[in-house]
């Protein structure tokens, strides 16, 4: 149409069209504001990997009890809802965390190896491979570590924070390790620098024959799983490396391990938020 007819189409048009036409181009201009992809296709990459493993892309809905099955794009940015199909529950946010935890340490080639505690359907560590493959890294694994078959029940004799956090109800936490293999299998990212620690922490951990860790990802949510971490993990974080705690405000007996081992071991680096529910420190150099 010419311009000038437009014009006046325009000007005597009803309002309500107006209204209409305005509603369309502003969502327009909204698609286009939040689609800025990176430029290179290392980035593109893990771009489309976070976008897969949260699917935001399919947009599945939630399993968890407490919360509308309906997909919602915030929960899945924040991690706050059990994806039904999706094959991390963290959200976004989380994951560019951890993307940025993994891409410092061999930006500045910190040592050791990645480790998620605590897994579900492995999205967390699929990422992780994802990464070494992208930056072409054939020497770092990482180690994936979990019952395979949902959380423990909560031992308040030992462990008394987590009284009343009886997560091994629910069967939606329960994946076994065949499950996780084949997801990392889908991705092309199943391979010998992958391993598999299969139990509860408490009896994998302590004899798990990794030496050196570059990033220390927790998420295992009671005070036990958090603590088991810590305490057979953390003296393996290299100086430099990052620790990520997935549950630090969304499971208050998770945090009390925190604290209770940094106190007990003088850790004063500080803590920072990624979300509202998980943070990380930097172990001083
Ligand atoms: C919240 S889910 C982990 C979510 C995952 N990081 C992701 O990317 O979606 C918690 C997992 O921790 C595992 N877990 C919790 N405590 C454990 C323990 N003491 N030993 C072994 N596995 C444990 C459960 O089996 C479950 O798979």
């Amino acid at each position: 149409m010419h311009y000038l007819k437009f014009r006046y189409f325009i000007k005597f048009m009803p309002l309500t069209i107006c209204s209409i036409v305005t509603a369309l181009f502003s969502q327009v201009i909204n698609i286009k504001e939040v689609n800025q992809l990176p430029d290179d296709p290392r980035a593109l990459y893990l771009d489309l990997m976070k976008k897969c493993l949260a699917n935001t892309i399919y947009e599945d809905s939630s399993c968890h009890p407490g919360i509308p099955s309906n997909y919602d794009q915030k929960n899945r940015e924040y991690g706050l809802d059990w994806p039904s199909t999706a094959h991390t529950m963290i959200g976004m946010k989380r994951l560019d965390n951890l993307q940025y935890c993994v891409e410092s340490i061999l930006n500045e080639n910190i040592p050791g190896d990645l480790i998620e505690t605590g897994v579900w359907r492995g999205g967390a560590t699929i990422l992780m491979r994802a990464i070494l493959k992208a930056y072409n890294n054939t020497e770092r694994r990482v180690w994936v570590a979990d019952s395979f078959g949902g959380l423990p029940p909560v031992n308040t004799v030992k462990y008394p924070a987590d009284a009343g956090w009886n997560l091994n109800k629910y069967s939606q936490l329960n994946v076994s390790l065949t499950q996780v293999k084949n997801n990392f299998f889908k991705y092309g990212l199943l391979d010998n620098q992958v391993v598999f620690l299969k139990g509860l922490f408490s009896r994998t951990l302590p004899k798990a024959p990794i030496t050196t860790i570059a990033v220390l990802r927790l998420d295992g949510d009671l005070y036990e799983s958090t603590m088991d971490a810590l305490i057979n993990l953390y003296p393996k974080l290299s100086e430099g490396g990052y620790i990520i705690i997935d549950d630090y405000f969304a499971v208050p007996p998770s945090a009390q391990a925190v604290t209770d081992y940094r106190n007990t071991n003088n850790i004063t680096d500080p803590i920072i938020n990624i979300d509202d529910s998980g943070v990380f420190w930097r172990k001083s150099l």
